[in-house]
């Protein structure tokens, strides 16, 4: 198979004109990784099977829990709070997934024997000390790689509850230490900067343990009473708002067409980019809006503006977009005038570069572009910006979000795109090329 895919012309009229995304990677995540600490079988719907929850399911069989995945719905058959059983020297690859290494290792802080975390070259790039210097507070015995993978466990002696501040925004690392309070006795705090708060849903209406959250001015403050055994628990996951993105601003940046997605999770900790969008002009809209398990789920309308505006973002919107900025660039592309974005040290972390790489995807396609300080970037918009160039992207460490965004600038913006490792987007969304050719994309 060649190792690239073409796009020569732009996205045709819609086939149709409503459509839904597959299920939600974090929420698919932390099922898998939750379930398997309850006391027997948790069943989910609509979990989404992409590689990274692959790589979920197999590490957490790997620690002797049973799964059952079919077209249907997975089932876990958790062995409570201290069930894994893991052999001596278990290897456990969280391949490509940044929240898998992070949320794993959490679970892991009270294993009896010596096991290993590990992932792909994406992944052992990725910094792990924002885990493991909260997880050995707790008296977790780790071994880490100069803060990246691998990491290794081995039995730990005492552990105890932690005070900790959290000043990255970041879920991961928040997560990480709400699962591994699960496991200790006692009272863990924890002051974080506010970030998506799925774990803390997930806490509060599913497995209903002891957590209080209070929000302050630029903090939140979350309490977690740990030891506590929690019953199995059903779950239908509702799709991902990072997936339908895709599908918006190429709804919004296409001529004269329009899209439902249907069945989103329009969590406002992840509805970022709607806002953002809509600050710029886009006139998104939430329909359907209903509440399960203390998530919002709704359905999205989108159609193309002509006109967008330019906008100065404020960084107080950064971490509920944070998967999305790719897009926001894109856009900002057709918007009149100087757009800024700020504080965005954070994207370079990722399954890539992603500020290096925004930069360097809009300079090829002859978009004026700067970096400026503190991690920001500078944008030079036009609405009538339209695509003639010749453009390759590879070497990209198939980050998935790095591949569907070249897509969605070709289908939308004209050009002629070469876009290499075509199949980096299954980490995320299996089903993109097709829903993108079932509304009418062409691809060779
Ligand atoms: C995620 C949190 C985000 C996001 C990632 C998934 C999660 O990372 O980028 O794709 O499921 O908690 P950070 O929390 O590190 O910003």
């Amino acid at each position: 198979m060649k190792n690239f895919i073409l796009i020569n012309q732009k996205i045709n009229n819609y086939k149709k004109n409503s459509i839904n995304v597959e299920g939600d990677k974090s929420l698919s995540i932390r099922f898998v990784l939750l379930s398997s600490l309850s006391n027997g079988k948790s069943t989910a719907l609509n979990l989404l099977k992409s590689e990274d929850v692959n790589s979920a399911i197999n590490c957490i069989k790997k620690l002797g829990i049973k799964i059952n995945l079919n077209n249907k719905k997975c089932e876990v058959f958790g062995k409570g709070l201290y069930g894994f059983k893991p052999k001596n020297n278990l290897v456990l690859n969280a391949g490509n997934s940044g929240t898998l290494a992070r949320l794993l290792a959490s679970l892991l802080i009270n294993i009896v024997c010596r096991v290993k975390i590990t992932g792909d070259q994406s992944l052992k790039k990725r910094d792990m000390s924002r885990i493991t210097k909260p997880l050995k507070k707790f008296g977790a015995s780790i071994k880490d790689n100069k803060g990246k993978l691998p990491i290794y466990f081995n039995k730990s002696k005492n552990l105890k509850p932690i005070v900790y501040t959290e000043n990255l925004g970041s879920a991961q690392c928040k997560s990480a230490i709400m699962l591994a309070a699960l496991k200790v006795k006692g009272k863990t705090k924890l002051k974080c900067l506010p970030s998506r708060n799925h774990t803390e849903l997930m806490f509060k209406n599913v497995i209903n343990v002891p957590i209080k959250i209070k929000k302050q001015k630029r903090y939140d403050f979350i309490e977690i009473n740990g030891c506590k055994e929690f019953k199995p628990f059903k779950y239908k996951i509702p799709g991902d708002i990072s997936s339908a993105s895709f599908f918006i601003v190429l709804t919004l940046l296409s001529q004269n067409k329009y899209l439902y997605i249907r069945d989103v999770n329009i969590n406002p900790s992840r509805t970022g980019i709607i806002k953002i969008l809509n600050m710029m002009g886009a006139g998104i809209k939430f329909l359907n809006n209903r509440e399960y398990k203390g998530e919002k789920i709704g359905d999205i309308y989108i159609k193309s503006r002509k006109s967008l505006k330019s906008i100065n973002l404020k960084p107080k919107f950064n971490s509920s977009a944070i998967d999305e900025f790719l897009l926001i660039f894109l856009v900002a592309c057709r918007c009149n005038g100087i757009s800024t974005f700020r504080n965005l040290g954070e994207l370079n972390k990722k399954e890539s570069k992603r500020l290096d790489w925004g930069i360097k995807i809009l300079k090829l396609m002859g978009v004026k572009v700067k970096r400026i300080k503190n991690n920001g970037i500078k944008i030079w918009g036009k609405s009538n910006f339209d695509l003639k160039r010749k453009i390759t992207i590879k070497n990209f460490l198939k980050d998935h979000r790095i591949f569907m965004v070249s897509v969605v600038a070709g289908l939308s913006m004209g050009g002629s795109w070469k876009i290499h490792n075509p199949d980096s987007f299954k980490t995320s969304f299996p089903l993109f090329l097709k829903k993108l050719e079932d509304l009418g994309a062409k691809f060779r």
